[in-house]
């Protein structure tokens, strides 16, 4: 089977602003990222990612968007967004963008234009009613709907009221979108995440939503939301999207599909397409969202595996909308390993979110240094999302070598720093860069089957990744201690041939024999069998 590059990839987000300053303000910029594509690289990385660079009041850090066509002061210009894209290439790597396509920033031309009367080229470019006609919720709090002074009517915002979401169904808007799309294709990046894309059609006749059952402790998830969001139209649109680029060789499309807990993969898989004719890779955060215990980790990426069918998922298990992994697991590394193996033995494209190679926690954020302020209390696992998106670590100089001045959020714990994980013997940076060329060497690991194995314990997870020139076993120990897993239990006649790697850098290897595995508590590992 030949695979198109962005399934063979393992993809690396960035937190633009967060990962290196070039230029000492503290702010991390694009020539900061530039300088560190090298360590990128000799990550094993194979595409990058990043959150978008646009000029925003950062109501929404940056996917409140004030203009398209521009690169925000604090990032850099439009020359060095070229140059990133031409010294990605270079070193024989993609780069994927992301543009926010359901709002803008209320300081952005358009609505600026569209608000000032009902009458001109712009007015249908948000969604506008002069009275509120309905129940709906923004995912910050509040109503969704705010009056604006100047049109004397209610527009529509899926956040907050400093970023109102644009009307997908002005024919006019459409395009403007598609230009900007373009504008990007043509300057040859290989892909675009479009976020926020099962949002931009609303109901048109702006129904209520229903209730939906449960204890939440947000509001906004007391709704169904089925009437602003999630609308058969917005097929249409991505199919028109995605024609789009199909006129380009080779780039890829990704959906940011927002989901609300207890989440839904087989919705996010509609984004697919029918007939594949949508998203090439769709992001599905409810296993992200969930607590990663492996009980929900084997129930849900069944369902999203299934949901996929015959389309190539993708996997993210912590980005700049999640806690870290370390963080999640009470400072646990142990588990953050078996996730780490996790992810990167899937079937489907796997995004490592950028300072999860080195386990960094999430910075503490005292309330005085809150950039994202949207979400307070709101969010479904926390309260800011800035603790995820702390500075990426260097070395132990001050500010860990992402600048030579404080940083605009808080760092983590410098002791994770690249450099000193470098010198170390064991480290889970050596870690994450073997398990990724793991996934170079093993063929099985990208376009092999993939099928669980009924191990009768919660706690264990074991699957099975095989194609014509190997199979491979992995099996994942969540609890903490020993334990054994006889061949006979899984009901396979298979013999473990040699053990590849381990979560465990301290295992002794082999620890297997003829009929059973032996794994220490919180211990995965990667065995060649024969089937
Ligand atoms: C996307 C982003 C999130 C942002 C939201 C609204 O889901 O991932 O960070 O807050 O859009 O713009
Ligand atoms: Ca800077």
């Amino acid at each position: 089977m030949d695979l198109a590059w962005w399934q063979e990839s393992i993809f690396y987000q960035i937190f633009l602003r967060s990962f290196k300053d070039s230029n000492n303000d503290g702010i991390g910029d694009i020539n900061g990222l530039i300088s560190k594509l090298g360590y990128i690289k000799d990550l094993g990385i194979d595409a990058v990612y990043i959150t978008p660079f646009f000029p925003s009041p950062y109501f929404d850090s940056g996917f409140d968007v004030s203009d398209f066509f521009d690169v925000d002061k604090y990032v850099g210009t439009m020359s060095d967004f070229d140059n990133l894209v031409i010294q990605t290439h270079e070193l024989g790597m993609k780069i994927v963008i992301d543009i926010p396509i359901n709002h803008t920033a209320v300081n952005h031309e358009w609505f600026i234009k569209s608000s000032s009367s009902k009458d001109n080229e712009y007015s249908d470019f948000y969604i506008w009613k002069d009275e509120i006609p309905n129940n709906w919720l923004s995912n910050f709090g509040g109503s969704s709907w705010s009056y604006n002074d100047n049109r004397k009517q209610y527009y529509m915002h899926s956040f907050t009221k400093d970023i109102p979401d644009l009307n997908w169904r002005c024919e006019a808007l459409v395009e403007k979108m598609l230009e900007v799309i373009r504008f990007y294709l043509d300057k040859k990046i290989d892909g675009i995440r479009l976020s926020c894309a099962n949002l931009i059609i609303k109901d048109k006749d702006f129904r209520d939503n229903p209730k939906f059952p449960g204890t939440f402790i947000n509001n906004y998830y007391k709704q169904r939301h089925i009437f602003d969001r999630n609308r058969p139209t917005s097929h249409r649109i991505i199919q028109r999207i995605r024609s789009l680029f199909d006129e380009y060789e080779d780039r890829v499309l990704i959906g940011d599909i927002v989901v609300t807990p207890p989440g839904e993969p087989e919705l996010v898989a509609s984004y697919y397409g029918v007939y594949k004719d949508e998203f090439h890779l769709a992001f599905d955060y409810t296993i992200a969202n969930s607590k990663l215990t492996p009980k929900t980790i084997k129930t849900l990426s069944t369902r999203w595996i299934e949901a996929c069918d015959t389309s190539w998922p993708a996997w993210v298990f912590s980005s700049h909308d999640h806690k870290r992994l370390v963080t999640k697991f009470n400072k646990d590394i142990k588990k953050t390993r078996l996730i780490q193996m996790f992810l990167l033995t899937q079937r489907g494209t796997p995004f490592l979110y950028y300072g999860e190679e080195l386990g960094l926690e999430d910075s503490r954020i005292p309330k005085s240094r809150q950039r994202d302020l949207q979400r307070k209390k709101l969010f479904f696992f926390q309260n800011s999302r800035d603790g995820a998106r702390g500075p990426m670590l260097w070395n132990i100089e001050n500010y860990g070598g992402f600048s030579t001045n404080e940083p605009y959020l808080p760092m983590g714990n410098i002791k994770k720093c690249v450099e000193n994980q470098e010198t170390k013997d064991v480290s889970i940076l050596k870690y994450t860069r073997k398990m990724i060329a793991l996934r170079k060497i093993h063929t099985s690991l990208i376009n092999g089957d993939f099928t669980y194995l009924d191990v009768n314990n919660d706690n264990i997870i074991a699957y099975i990744r095989t194609n014509e020139e190997e199979s491979l076993l992995i099996v994942l120990n969540f609890t903490c201690k020993k334990r054994i897993l006889k061949f006979s239990d899984i009901g396979l006649p298979f013999i473990a041939k040699n053990s590849i790697f381990s979560t465990n850098p301290y295992a002794k290897s082999p620890h297997f024999t003829n009929n059973e595995i032996l794994l220490n508590g919180y211990e995965g590992a990667i065995y060649s069998i024969d089937i």
